[in-house]
């Protein structure tokens, strides 16, 4: 059964943590996986969550089997955060909302509650987009193209392309959208561009997936949710992904949740017992100790202000290394305009290399990137992103 079995590609974005962890290089910097190290080069332990840990260990609860659809405190924490406390489609009653494992968890709960809704939909993403969104809709037996996004010329959006493409998508298509820190470009829309796409996608009738995977390493973690209350506004029916592995630097615990948004309540609580099926003959349901963790957080005041001035700690010290490689790379007789690096947001720079520097920079320096080009910024420290400019100077 297996004889025949072909050897598949390395995946893109974890493959190459395989391909760093094997390197003997002393001096290898990883910036190819979306993670958050600090200054040392450490993965943060956040004290938020080093607080809640305590409270849960010395608590030490029995381990059984969580609801299908998560612990209930835990969904309603994440509702607050991405819909807002107080907002009209919670009091209304009409969001599902499921735990999820990580972001990616999420996207492919609700790739598989929307085959089955309707099957012959098709996937739109973002051209370029983070990697896994063609795989993840592919292998949920979607057919995936594009819709133009990313501007190579002006480092920018190609705005009215974009539009255009949505505008003239077949009702039912479902378009993924990056609600924040696009990755891999960094380049957001601006909220009036989203109104226009928003607008679009009613006109359309198009059903948007939003991923939000790095709410908060934009501008604030209100700011950078604040599209949601767009689309709510709009009364589309809407699907957002939620994760908190790099917010809460919980990556292994894999925790995140996916939010349908529906017309009414009944229609909710038919759309939850679907994906409650869909959870069910995957994975059964979620684990327990990410998500207690999360929950605990969120719904602990102090923890909460705690959590806020971290995250913004975060997005603070990836700004000042956004600023830092320009200068550096500009010493390192780089040439051109270097703003477009402090001008994209989240975790990563869209550098403009090609694969073939992108691979250079592995095989002579250590350097490690996306062949699309993508390097993570926030695994930039004060110790390693002198060699970093250096070794893309002389790819340049
Ligand atoms: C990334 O884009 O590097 C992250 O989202 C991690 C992943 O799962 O690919």
């Amino acid at each position: 059964v297996f004889a025949a079995v072909q050897m598949a590609p390395r995946d893109p974005i974890l493959g190459l943590n395989e391909q760093f962890n094997a390197d003997p290089n002393p001096a290898k910097v990883n910036l190819g996986v979306g993670v958050y190290f600090d200054d040392n080069g450490k993965l943060p332990v956040l004290a938020c969550v080093a607080a809640a840990e305590k409270q849960l260990l010395e608590a030490s609860k029995p381990k059984g089997y969580l609801p299908i659809d998560g612990i209930a405190a835990y969904d309603k924490a994440v509702q607050g955060l991405v819909f807002g406390a107080g907002s009209e489609v919670l009091q209304a009653g009409r969001v599902a909302t499921v735990q999820a494992l990580g972001g990616t968890g999420g996207l492919k709960v609700g790739a598989d509650l929307l085959k089955k809704l309707n099957p012959a939909a098709r996937v739109l993403i973002s051209d370029p987009s983070w990697e896994n969104h063609r795989a993840l809709f592919t292998n949920a037996g979607f057919e995936v193209s594009t819709y133009p996004y990313y501007d190579a010329a002006t480092r920018g959006i190609r705005f009215d392309a974009m539009l255009a493409a949505l505008k003239a998508a077949p009702a039912g298509t479902i378009v993924v959208l990056h609600a924040c820190c696009h990755n891999p470009t960094g380049c957001d829309l601006t909220p009036a561009q989203w109104t226009e796409v928003v607008a679009a996608c009613q006109a359309a009738g198009l059903v948007p997936f939003l991923d939000m995977a790095y709410q908060g390493f934009g501008e604030g973690i209100a700011e950078d949710g604040a599209v949601i209350g767009q689309f709510v506004a709009s009364g589309l029916q809407f699907l957002v992904s939620t994760s908190f592995s790099k917010s809460f630097s919980l990556y292994g615990e894999r925790v995140g949740a996916l939010s349908v948004v529906c017309a009414d309540r009944d229609e909710t609580t038919r759309v939850l017992s679907q994906l409650k099926i869909v959870i069910r003959t995957n994975y059964s349901n979620p684990p327990t100790f990410g998500a207690q963790l999360v929950a605990t957080v969120l719904t602990t005041p102090a923890l909460r202000a705690q959590w806020e001035e971290e995250l913004a700690g975060m997005r603070l010290r990836i700004r000042a290394m956004r600023a830092a490689l320009v200068e550096k790379l500009a010493a390192a007789g780089v040439p051109g305009d270097l703003s477009y690096i402090t001008r994209q947001k989240g975790m990563f720079s869209y550098s403009g290399l090609s694969a073939e520097q992108m691979q250079r920079l592995r095989s002579e320096f250590g350097v490690y990137g996306v062949d699309s080009g993508r390097i993570c910024v926030a695994a930039l420290n004060s110790k390693n992103i002198d060699a970093v400019a250096k070794a893309i100077a002389q790819v340049s």
